[in-house]
């Protein structure tokens, strides 16, 4: 296996593991949520699941990030960036950048402490918000996927 192969590997190896965490968090564990635990409690239970779910989401989207920037450097594929037919480089890009904010930032610091504070006032529309919030992280994830396993192998809006 050449250093390519080995870096796509890591690349896919990375977004499996993320996002099939994603996909597991948002059809299993909060359905699951709802119906064993008590509306009350649910933001504080679910919160402390996912914690350790997204202590290894750290460290996946790292992996995917330094994989996938650095065969865009070695293959100096920067061009892409500038033809609307490779939007899913766009949206392989936006999506990590998301999750890296999301992970990084926005969860430790505010998200956290802000979820359980409206949970305190309004806990099933909290809880709502929080899973819709999912939806679209796990909608948005999969559209790119789709489009980045379809573009590599002969494109789908490709040139
Ligand atoms: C910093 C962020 C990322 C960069 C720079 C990046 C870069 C790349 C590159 C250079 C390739 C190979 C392209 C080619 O062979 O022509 C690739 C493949 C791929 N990436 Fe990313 N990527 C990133 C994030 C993501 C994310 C967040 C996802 C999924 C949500 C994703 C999913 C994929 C998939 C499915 C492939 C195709 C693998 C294959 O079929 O060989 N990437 N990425």
């Amino acid at each position: 296996m050449n250093e390519f192969a080995l870096a796509r590997a890591v690349h896919v190896v990375a977004i499996v593991l993320w996002i099939g965490g994603v996909a597991m968090v948002t059809t299993v564990l909060l359905p699951a949520t709802v119906r064993q635990v008590a509306e009350s409690e649910r933001v504080t239970f679910f919160e402390r699941i996912e914690a350790r779910f997204a202590a290894q989401s750290r460290w996946t989207t790292l992996a995917a990030g330094a994989s996938g920037f650095w065969l865009v450097w070695q293959w100096n594929l920067w061009q892409r960036f500038l033809d609307a037919h490779y939007w899913w480089m766009h949206a392989m890009v936006a999506i990590w950048a998301l999750f890296t904010l999301l992970l990084f930032v926005l969860e430790p610091l505010v998200l956290h402490r802000w979820f359980e504070v409206r949970a305190r006032r309004d806990a099933v529309g909290t809880f709502a918000l929080i899973r819709r919030l999912h939806w679209v992280l796990l909608v948005a994830s999969l559209a790119t996927v789709l489009g980045a396993t379809a573009g590599v192998h002969g494109g789908l809006f490709a040139p």
